[in-house]
């Protein structure tokens, strides 16, 4: 079977700290993965050294067949590697179709785009005007129309109510159809009924990996996470 990226054996350290040790993962196509993990745990620096934003000191990331661990974060969004960012990163005093229309480089539809999103409507508003969960569905549109292969999405539901975490998840389940998405998450009861797969991370290292019931019921998991909870 081929898969759309290979993780295999990726370290990254900052000084003494092993903030990614030695992690190897696979994603399938149009598979919808969450990272989770305590705070620290190396999800960012993760998501960072498949985006090309950090190299890895060792290790390889193979995406659609070929060795991208040398490329630059550039040409990775030219093969299709299109990420959001923990804080939200939009053009404050734009409104939300200018935003659209800088990052569209994918050729999307832009106002089909901002419907999936729960947008549209709110095009015209300036970004500073837009509610924080309206900015985060914004940088999601916004990485979105790239016309990304794999969307990496860093904590889009921090900050976020109940509700509104229910609504990014249909959402986000919508754009899972159509692209394969690897999230980050602090809290695994959050992404239970939206991954796939839920890969878990603790100092740096992978500590499980399956569906979400069996990561639930894993006894190693629990003892990591039982604090958190
Ligand atoms: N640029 C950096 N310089 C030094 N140390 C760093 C840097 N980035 C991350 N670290 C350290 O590496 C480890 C992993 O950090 P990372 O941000 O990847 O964790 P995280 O799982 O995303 O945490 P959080 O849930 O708080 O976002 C932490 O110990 C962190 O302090
Ligand atoms: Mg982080």
């Amino acid at each position: 079977m081929s898969f759309l990226l290979e993780c295999i054996g990726l370290s990254k350290h900052f000084g003494d700290i092993p903030a990614v040790d030695d992690v190897t993962f696979k994603m399938q196509e149009k598979e919808l993965k969450c990272v989770i993990g305590p705070n620290g745990a190396g999800k960012t620096t993760l998501l960072n050294l498949i985006a090309g934003l950090l190299k890895p000191e060792a290790g390889r990331i193979i995406f659609k067949g070929r060795d991208i661990t040398g490329l630059s974060a550039y040409r990775r969004a030219q093969l299709g590697i299109a990420r959001t960012f923990q804080l939200t990163t939009v053009f404050q005093k734009m409104n939300a179709y200018e935003n659209l229309l800088i990052a569209n480089s994918g050729g999307a539809n832009i106002l089909e785009l901002a419907k999936t999103m729960g947008l549209d409507g709110k095009l015209d508003r300036k970004v500073s005007h837009l509610s924080y969960v309206d900015k985060k569905r914004l940088e999601i549109a916004m990485a979105v129309a790239l016309n990304p292969t794999l969307l990496l999405l860093d904590e889009p539901f921090s900050g976020l109510s109940e509700d509104e975490i229910r609504e990014l998840t249909v959402q986000i389940k919508d754009l899972a159809e159509k692209m394969t998405v690897l999230m980050i998450e602090h809290k695994i009861s959050k992404v239970c009924d939206l991954a796939h797969r839920i890969t878990v991370l603790n100092d740096g290292k992978i500590i499980c990996d399956g569906k979400p019931d069996d990561v639930l019921n894993d006894p190693t998991v629990r003892k990591v996470y039982w604090k958190y909870e």
